[in-house]
């Protein structure tokens, strides 16, 4: 078994894989489609998207075509529109996304940010809760085998916990070395969230980083093996995203270890990108 079949538990118990393809800027058609079927043909078993990428069609086309692997063995997320903050809203857009993916259910249903991208910062308590009783509710159904959050800071992930039945299980957040939002990770790891981290190649832009790659020549490994790895040694979730084939298998291939001495030193490192 390699690190794309191991998995992590969420807080109800559901498997989770430990790496996730991430197709976020990743056009519908076969720009996605062919991306995802090579990410799962080799060995893949976790699929990011969101209605907001636009890409949820090809997405749940290449899980329902994917030749050997069934669906139960694989984990589709997909996200509600950050604009969306009514319940009737959510359950409707819900609809569209399962429309769109042509999957009996999704795995992991994840409210995209706490505030529309275009008024970040706004208040939208009342409008989060009332998307998260929406997805209490999805979730109930067996629609979603899990629930969370993306973009959500502390104060956004309390405004839930004191309103919920059901404690979001997941916050998906941008993740890589020298950015590491210390505050959320820690309340996340507290109330048994399991953080995602999108972006952990800082969506490129840390490839050039001369003392990652100091350290990755030490290695052997690639600068994008070592960031990978080091968020899941912080015991976190990557969704590393490429759509060149050799890129997708080296972002999957990272059964090996960083030292705890060269962990400290990313932990240190600010200025990456
Ligand atoms: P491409 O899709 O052309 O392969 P992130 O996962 O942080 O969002 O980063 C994604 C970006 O990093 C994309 O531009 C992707 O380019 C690039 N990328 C992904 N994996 C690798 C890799 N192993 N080596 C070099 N570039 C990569």
């Amino acid at each position: 078994m390699t690190i794309l079949q191991e998995t992590y538990a969420l807080a109800n118990g559901t498997r989770i894989p430990k790496i996730a393809f991430g197709t976020w800027q990743i056009p519908d058609g076969d720009e996605t489609f062919g991306p995802v079927t090579f990410a799962l043909a080799n060995g893949y078993r976790h699929v990011d998207t969101a209605r907001a990428y636009g890409n949820e069609a090809s997405v749940g086309r290449a899980v329902r075509e994917i030749e050997g692997v069934a669906r139960d063995e694989i984990f589709v997320t997909t996200k509600l529109p950050a604009e969306i903050k009514t319940y009737d809203g959510a359950l409707e857009s819900f609809e569209t996304s399962m429309a769109a993916l042509d999957l009996e259910h999704v795995d992991l249903y994840l409210i995209h940010a706490p505030w529309p991208w275009k008024e970040m910062g706004k208040d939208c308590a009342e409008g989060n809760k009332a998307v998260w009783r929406a997805f209490e509710q999805i979730h109930a159904l067996g629609r979603a085998r899990a629930i969370g959050v993306s973009n959500f800071g502390v104060n956004d992930l309390k405004v839930i916990i004191d309103d919920c039945q059901v404690k979001p299980m997941v916050n998906q957040i941008k993740f890589y070395v020298g950015n590491t939002q210390k505050e959320t990770v820690d309340f996340c790891r507290l109330n048994s969230i399991l953080v995602e981290a999108y972006s952990p190649l800082a969506t490129g832009k840390i490839l050039n980083n001369a003392n990652v790659r100091t350290m990755a020549e030490r290695y052997g490994k690639s600068v994008a093996q070592i960031c990978i790895r080091y968020v899941l040694q912080h015991d976190l979730l990557p969704l590393p995203k490429s759509t060149h084939g050799p890129r997708i298998i080296e972002n999957g291939d990272v059964d090996f270890e960083i030292s705890q001495a060269d962990m400290t030193y990313l932990d240190s490192l600010t200025d990456t990108v």
